[in-house]
């Protein structure tokens, strides 16, 4: 069956995601009720949630669909059972599979393998829904984002990635601080590059946050790091965002992070807690632009 899939948000074009902005946008208004009747998403996690599992549970419910969450450990995925035979097996149950995994490899065998699409709840690699949604969230702040200064600070990691493929597509410019060690993806930085796209790297916090509309930043090790912990602590120590790189910004500059957040290490509680921050904002949307992914996909 010819379906497609959501693994990067490079898999959409500008236009794909006004059209998914627009439903999002309807869908805070009015729950979507009926738009999945009759149809199951099954959300398989190998890794924790809080909000992509809620938010995508009670998504699918609220447009009338059935969510079948599978928590991997008790399902036969933890005993080894190839990804093959089980985006086959999903298939023939379900109208669509999220999944959260860690290498992105292991989602990219899944969609290979299904027969309808499949939606990506966070890789090692990339974390599209986040990015779409915080994008959804800025574009709602902001009136549109396209020519305006992002700024990242912090680990080159999942969401780095991602909102690198999202100003490659949304057309916004992006500065990346990140220590010496800890840059994004290179593939996803240079074919970026090469597509136009205004992506920077480099080492001052400071110079990241000079002018930006919105400061974002995440944990110093994500999922699957967590051994790497205290190294980490010590290097990244220079890039918290604190009411002083908040001050660097834009006089309208948000501060967003996509949670679960470390108060007093990537940020200060201040600045998490302070006016300019809009991470609860950014949670909620999570919702409806998940539903405005779901019923791209599987109602075109
Ligand atoms: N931001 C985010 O994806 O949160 P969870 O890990 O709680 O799903
Ligand atoms: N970079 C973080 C994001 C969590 C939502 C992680 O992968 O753990």
């Amino acid at each position: 069956m010819e379906h497609r899939d959501f693994l990067t948000i490079r898999d959409l074009q500008a236009e794909e995601i006004g059209e998914i902005f627009d439903r999002a946008r309807r869908f805070r208004d009015a729950i979507p009720a009926g738009r999945l009747s009759g149809r199951s998403v099954v959300l398989v996690f190998e890794k924790a949630s809080t909000r992509t599992r809620v938010s995508f549970e009670v998504g699918v419910a609220r447009m009338g669909g059935h969510p079948v969450v599978l928590g991997v450990e008790g399902s036969q995925i933890a005993r080894g059972e190839p990804l093959s035979d089980t985006a086959r097996i999903l298939s023939g149950y379900c109208d669509a599979i999220v999944m959260r995994t860690y290498g992105h490899d292991r989602i990219e065998e899944m969609a290979r393998w299904a027969s309808v699409p499949v939606v990506n709840a966070l890789t090692d690699r990339f974390h599209p829904c986040q990015v779409l949604s915080d994008c959804f969230t800025l574009e709602g702040r902001f009136g549109g984002i396209r020519g305006r200064k992002v700024a990242w600070i912090g680990d080159g990691n999942n969401m780095a990635n991602s909102w690198i493929n999202a100003a490659a597509v949304l057309g916004f410019e992006l500065v990346l601080a990140c220590p010496e060690g800890y840059d994004p993806d290179a593939y996803v930085v240079s074919s970026a590059v090469s597509d136009g796209a205004k992506v920077r790297i480099v080492r001052d916090p400071m110079e990241a946050a000079e002018g930006a509309i919105a400061v974002n930043t995440d944990v110093w090790a994500s999922m699957g790091r967590e051994d790497e912990a205290q190294t980490r602590a010590r290097v990244f120590e220079p890039f918290r965002v604190d009411e002083r790189v908040m001050s660097r910004a834009d006089p309208r500059a948000v501060f967003m992070h996509c949670l679960p957040a470390h108060r007093g290490e990537e940020v200060t509680d201040e600045v998490l807690e302070g006016g300019r921050s809009i991470v609860w904002e950014q949670a909620l949307n999570r919702l409806y632009v998940q539903e405005a992914i779901l019923d791209f996909l599987l109602n075109g």
